[in-house]
């Protein structure tokens, strides 16, 4: 079980032009190694990025498409229409490149064992995001300042460049996590 999610965790580090850091010190090493082989990105991949991180940013932090499997990126584009309680359809251009864009850097592992065959359209719902955060006091998240846990970004100074190094979260009116 350990080995699982010591894997899942190493699906996050992995990433085409985003890394996403763990904090534990055997995943240390690595990220200097990942670091140095990190192909910069073309243009064409840079307005990508852009446009994903403006529609879908528009209402909440740009999730990093690396914490979710295809199939779950693949049923969050069918349902935009109903998209948690909004309309967040696009324009069919952008449609297609923002679900390319998800496809080609979803995490390639399932990330929903144990969820009983179910498809997870949140973050926030999968065993290794549950894990990851289960000992955090249900008051640090639920307060005004944070409200839910699909805002990575009131806890995670650096979610923005895929940073979510233990040392790096300041819990609003808390502080620093370590
Ligand atoms: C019109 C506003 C709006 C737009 C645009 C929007 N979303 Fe959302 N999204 C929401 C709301 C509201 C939630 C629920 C937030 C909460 O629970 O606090 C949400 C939640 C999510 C979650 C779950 C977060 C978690 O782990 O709990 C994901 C993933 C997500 N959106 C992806 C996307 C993607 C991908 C796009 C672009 C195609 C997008 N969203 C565009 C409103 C929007
Ligand atoms: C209420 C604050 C809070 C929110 C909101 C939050 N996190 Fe975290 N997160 C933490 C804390 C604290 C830890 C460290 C937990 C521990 O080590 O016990 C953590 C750990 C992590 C880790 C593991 C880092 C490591 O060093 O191994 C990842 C990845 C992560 N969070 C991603 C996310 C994402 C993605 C979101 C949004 C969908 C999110 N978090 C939302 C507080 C938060």
């Amino acid at each position: 079980m350990t080995k699982i999610v010591n894997l899942s965790i190493a699906a996050l580090l992995l990433a085409g032009g985003v890394y996403l850091y763990a904090d534990d010190d055997e995943h240390e090493e690595h990220e200097h190694k990942r670091s140095a082989v990190a192909k910069p990105m073309t243009p064409q991949e840079k307005s990508t990025a852009a446009l994903y991180t403006k529609e879908c940013g528009a209402c909440h932090f740009a999730y990093q498409p690396e914490f979710l499997p295809k199939s779950s990126w693949d049923k969050t584009m069918k349902t935009l229409d109903s998209h948690f309680g909004t309309d967040a359809t696009l324009d069919p251009q952008d449609h297609k490149t923002i679900q390319n864009y998800l496809a080609s850097h979803a995490s390639r592992y399932d990330r929903m064992t144990g969820m009983g065959g179910a498809i997870a359209i949140r973050i926030s719902e999968t065993p290794n995001f549950k894990h990851e955060h289960r000992e955090i006091p249900k008051k640090m998240v639920t307060q005004a300042d944070v409200k839910s846990f699909a805002n990575c970004a009131a806890c995670h100074t650096k979610a923005a460049s895929g940073s979510y190094r233990e040392r790096e979260v300041r819990i609003p009116n808390y502080g620093s996590w370590e």
